[in-house]
């Protein structure tokens, strides 16, 4: 159920399955004999220095996956020497996040209707520390993801099946360890009436809040208001990605959101050249989706993307050990990026471009 709940992309799945795949087309030219004498990942987002090009996306009801949730992957990437985006959707209060990640912590904010939720939840961002803000613009609308009425997701509390009985019974290190670690299922973001959600509320609450009137207005009214850094997620193509820049964004940020939302999308990879040469350099970009590997992350920058965003890779790390695992993963992930990159004859961020990739024609000749 746990597993769906992460994996699950909308409808027939074609959108998150077709960002992997494209991901993974990439071929890059081997230099012979790599010099790795001095490796170096060190770079800049947003003008915070980090000693890895990658951050983990944002990623709601972590604290289904395993109690240590957005705070355990929050302390694992800023360990890496990456920066963590803790999501709208979160189960966690931005406030217990930034704690366990002091200046490495964004927040992602959502339009409610009702206004006033967003106002302190960028109240709160702002008193905290926070200096940069993701919006989501991909999260109006968005289709069923259908695994998750099979395991009755889509009703919280859920109704288990009995699969997911049987499924539970069969994992009782993973049952205790959830029922133990004292994680509570709700949205930490908003206490309506000054106290959290209850999980039978969380629906209700989304669906009333819901605002299908959401628009660019809307982000520029955000951006007069904020004081710090906006990056706009989920831009698809060279038009949005210049109104964004239009309205003062600080970043793009290419994603299908895992292919959650929206079925009938290309690849994220595929647009990111699009995207890039629209930007022209005025602004960060950044590109999430199917990134599992180093080579995913070179990909990435190969195109001119300034970082690559983590999703289900982090939340399957969590889910298998919590904290720990999900530091043991970010570790594997940076040795395959400087392997990757020693192969590509590269050994610093900077260094990366178009060069180091085949093109396609290359390959079918
Ligand atoms: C369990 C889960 C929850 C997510 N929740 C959010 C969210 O609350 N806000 C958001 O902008 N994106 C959300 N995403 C999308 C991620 O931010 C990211 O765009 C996507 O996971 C990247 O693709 P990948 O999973 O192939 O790495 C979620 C993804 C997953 C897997």
């Amino acid at each position: 159920m746990i597993f769906n709940f992460v994996e699950g992309g909308v409808l027939d799945e074609i959108g998150n399955n077709r960002s992997i795949d494209a991901m993974r087309s990439v071929q890059f030219r081997q230099r012979a004999f790599p010099n790795v004498s001095n490796m170096n990942l060190s770079s800049s987002i947003l003008g915070k220095e980090t000693r890895v090009p990658f951050f983990v996306s944002p990623m709601g009801m972590l604290g289904m996956v395993h109690p240590h949730a957005d705070p355990g992957v929050a302390k694992a990437i800023a360990e890496a020497g990456g920066v963590f985006i803790h999501s709208a959707w979160s189960g966690v209060g931005l406030p217990e996040v930034v704690q366990a990640a002091p200046g490495q912590v964004w927040a992602q904010a959502q339009f409610w209707k009702d206004r006033s939720y967003t106002e302190q939840h960028l109240d709160q961002a702002e008193s905290l520390g926070v200096n940069v803000l993701v919006l989501p613009g991909d999260c109006t609308v968005g289709e069923e993801r259908e695994r998750e009425l099979y395991h009755g997701l889509n009703r919280l509390p859920p109704i288990l099946t009995l699969p997911d009985l049987i499924s539970c019974a069969m994992r009782p290190r993973w049952v205790a360890g959830y029922l133990l670690g004292g994680r509570r299922v709700t949205y930490g973001n908003y206490a309506p009436g000054g106290r959290p959600l209850k999980m039978s509320e969380m629906k209700p609450f989304m669906k009333n809040q819901k605002d299908r009137s959401v628009s660019w207005k809307d982000v520029r009214a955000i951006r007069e208001r904020w004081k710090g850094k906006v990056v706009i997620k989920g831009v698809m193509c060279a038009e949005d990605a210049r109104i964004a820049l239009d309205l003062g964004a600080d970043a793009v940020y290419v994603s299908t959101l895992g292919g959650r939302q929206f079925d009938r999308q290309p690849g994220t990879i595929e647009v990111l050249d699009e995207v890039v040469e629209a930007v022209g350099g005025r602004a960060e970009v950044y590109c999430d989706g199917g990134v599992y590997r180093g080579a995913d992350v070179l990909n990435i920058l190969s195109r001119g993307a300034t970082a690559a965003g983590i999703g289900r890779a982090a939340a399957y790390a969590l889910a298998a050990g919590g904290r720990p695992a999900v530091s043991q993963f970010l570790g594997t992930l940076t040795d395959e990026l400087q392997t990757a990159m020693a192969f590509c004859g590269v050994q610093s961020i900077s260094e990366i471009d178009a060069s180091i990739r085949r093109s396609f024609s290359d390959a079918v000749s």
